[in-house]
């Protein structure tokens, strides 16, 4: 990915088997009419149904990459946590908490969330750099599991509540390895000189904290070292620092049981090889063992990131400049990455599934030239009123979703079974304005 100006996901489009293995990779297939079915339900007939524009999920995907994503560690003792910002609606958090993860949750409103879709507190870790003493207090009255901490100044916070509050909880020191990852640079946060982690050579002031705070436990060590990862020469960089860390606290006297290796597994949105579960774990299983801990990791993207789509109606064709150009109803508000990290995302037809006559520009109706969702797209012939699937979207999709524009944040549907159902409705546009005052002095005397 680039950040240099000009967008850069133009390409004069796939070939058939590739975007054929593409859309089977989705759970996406075609009937016979063309119409495109998700895990055998028609997107045609659930956006006939709710409008759009609207995510729509695959249970069944996600449970399964959790499965796979869970046996890859065999009989090392493991913990998956599911992150939570990557997806939050409660139907992925009910079925992913059903199949056995855990919750990794970086505020307040994503502890609310993990405990409304019945995560039990002790499946709870609570990450974040820039956690408030609201937060804190929320995470210590709920007794999650872990906090992991990521500066002094928030240990300090931490062990001033404890001792004048609940009086004792455990915590995690999540480290900063300062290792460099091959991804966009705004999801690469494992640098040292970034907000990030606790750098290493604080870690003995931490430990130093911890010795006058009996109230503080510590339970784990852990890092995050960058999203969309498809290399494992990374995690095997910040496993070295990461049991350096370790080495230093159980010197100190400190029993941790956890070791915390973050989220980061990448997935494959164009041409992408990304690691297989098994692929990460192999390399590190050996040195895993021997640290007699439990080892925890915290994907978003790899659960949910291939299991949704997001599906947006033509609303006008235009010709401007030699481009063709097809505006639709999802915009940048919607669906973020292409406009903050120049990310591709597959674009196919709903209706169609035949060959493509040309390139065409796919934009959202938001006044701002980065509201693009694919840019130069090999797409069948296309009209108004008819609509695309924007694949890949399971994941910081409608999670990082907004209403600018003054526009409604998509609705939200599950499919599973061949069933499907709304997760959560598309907002009302009175909503969005129902608590603001036009008039806030306007029963002042003059
Ligand atoms: N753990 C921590 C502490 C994190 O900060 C993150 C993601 C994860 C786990 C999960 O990472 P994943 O497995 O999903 O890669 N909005 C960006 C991604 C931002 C990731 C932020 N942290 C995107 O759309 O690519």
């Amino acid at each position: 990915m680039h950040l240099d100006g000009a967008p850069r996901d133009r390409r004069s489009g796939v070939g058939a088997s590739v975007l054929a293995s593409r859309l089977a990779e989705c759970g996406l297939a075609r009937e016979a009419s063309g119409t495109l079915l998700l895990s055998g339900v028609s997107l045609a007939a659930i956006v006939a149904g709710v409008g759009t524009p609207t995510y729509v999920y695959d249970a069944a995907a996600i449970r399964r990459r959790f499965t796979v994503l869970d046996s890859a560690f065999g009989d090392l003792p493991h913990r998956v946590c599911y992150a939570v910002k990557a997806n939050a609606n409660l139907a992925v958090l009910r079925l992913l908490e059903q199949s056995g993860s855990g919750a990794d949750i970086v505020s307040g409103g994503e502890l609310l969330r993990a405990l409304a879709a019945g995560f039990p507190a002790d499946r709870i870790v609570f990450s974040g750099v820039g956690k408030s003493d609201e937060e804190l207090a929320a995470a210590l009255a709920t007794g999650v599991s872990r906090i992991n901490v990521e500066s002094l100044s928030e240990l300090q916070r931490l062990a001033i509540m404890v001792e004048t509050g609940v009086g004792s909880c455990t915590i995690g020191i999540r480290i900063n390895p300062d290792v460099t990852t091959d991804t966009h640079p705004y999801i690469s946060t494992g640098k040292g000189g970034l907000k990030f982690g606790l750098p290493l050579d604080q870690l003995t002031t931490a430990l130093s904290l911890l010795d006058e705070t009996p109230g503080l436990r510590l339970g784990g060590v852990a890092m995050h070292i960058g999203s969309q990862l498809l290399d494992v020469a990374p995690y095997l960089a910040g496993l070295d620092q990461l049991l350096a860390a370790l080495g230093t606290v159980r010197a100190a006297g400190h029993q941790p049981t956890v070791l915390g290796l973050g989220g980061g597994l990448g997935i494959r949105y164009r041409e992408e090889s990304p690691l297989e579960p098994a692929e990460w774990i192999a390399p590190l299983r050996e040195t895993l063992v021997a640290t007699g801990c439990t080892i925890e990791v915290e994907p978003g993207r790899y659960l949910v990131g291939n299991a949704g789509v997001l599906v947006t109606r033509v609303l006008h064709r235009k010709h401007s400049g030699g481009r063709e150009i097809a505006i639709v109803d999802a915009g940048m508000n919607d669906l973020l990455r292409p406009a903050l990290y120049q990310a591709w995302h597959e674009i196919v037809s709903v209706e169609s599934g035949e060959a493509p006559t040309g390139l065409l520009d796919v934009v959202g109706p938001v006044c701002e030239i980065g509201d693009f969702l694919g840019l130069e797209r090999a797409l069948p012939a296309l009209r108004a009123g008819e609509h695309l699937a924007i694949l890949g979207a399971g994941a910081y999709g409608f999670a990082m979703s907004s209403n600018y524009n003054s526009r409604a944040r998509a609705a939200e549907v599950l499919v599973e079974d061949g069933r499907w159902a709304v997760v959560r409705p598309r907002e009302r546009l009175t909503d969005l304005y129902r608590d603001e005052i036009a008039d806030p002095f306007a029963d002042e005397q003059p």
